[in-house]
């Protein structure tokens, strides 16, 4: 596996860990597994103004957010039902990269058309924050922006690409991030502009006595 350069503190990032026949395969995955739980477009908690990136989510639990505030669900919003499992090929990416944390519970799929973008944010829905967030890009580039963990730390943007691998961990898990724009037509992966980011979490807490 390529070396891994640390961009921040705990912040990990893989570039082209998976390569193109990989990433091909992992798109005809996410294809099939879009067809039973669509894109949905979240809303923002009380405003209920829509989120630019279209999202769907694999794996026992899903990122989910509308009027009520963001949480995480067993179910799709739209269908009522259970996510897909998570890909083979995404289970084993978190087995490898993000070592000793216990399974993920959650892939959160998100989806950049034209103009998407995401604000500065920081991954804080979690129960447990000690398990890394594993984030793998496929198609167009991200202009990806990480700070620390204030609104108000220095930020330094890198360029993600269709394959590369991110894992905010230690002191980066609660990192402000977010993505400023896509560079379309930078990658053929998906027959036409757009990107998709996949982010991995464990959600419940590690359960510390039962691994004594
Ligand atoms: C996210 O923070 O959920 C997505 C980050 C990305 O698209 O690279
Ligand atoms: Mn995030």
């Amino acid at each position: 596996m390529a070396a891994a350069i640390e961009i921040a503190p705990g912040c990990l990032w893989w570039s082209g860990w998976l390569d193109r026949l990989g990433q091909e395969a992992l798109v005809a995955e996410l294809r099939a597994l879009l067809a039973e739980a669509p894109l949905f477009t979240p809303r923002m908690p009380k405003t209920g103004k829509a989120f630019s990136v279209r999202m769907s989510n694999c794996g026992p639990l899903g990122w989910v957010s509308d009027e009520t505030g963001y949480r995480y669900q067993e179910t799709h919003p739209e269908t009522g039902q259970p996510w897909p499992p998570m890909p083979p090929v995404l289970r084993e990416a978190w087995r490898m990269l993000a070592a000793d944390a216990p399974e993920a519970e959650a892939c959160l799929i998100n989806w950049y058309g034209e103009g998407a973008r995401m604000g500065l944010h920081q991954d804080r829905d979690e129960l447990e924050f000690a398990a890394p967030v594993l984030s793998l890009s496929l198609g167009d580039t991200a202009v990806f922006r990480i700070g620390g963990t204030s609104r108000r730390d220095p930020t330094r943007s890198i360029r993600l690409e269709s394959g590369d691998a991110l894992l905010l961990s230690g002191l980066s898990r609660l990192a402000f991030h977010g993505v400023d724009r896509i560079v379309p037509g930078s990658s053929t992966l998906l027959n036409g502009p757009g990107r998709i980011n996949l982010t991995l979490r464990r959600v419940h807490p590690i359960d510390r006595a039962l691994e004594n």
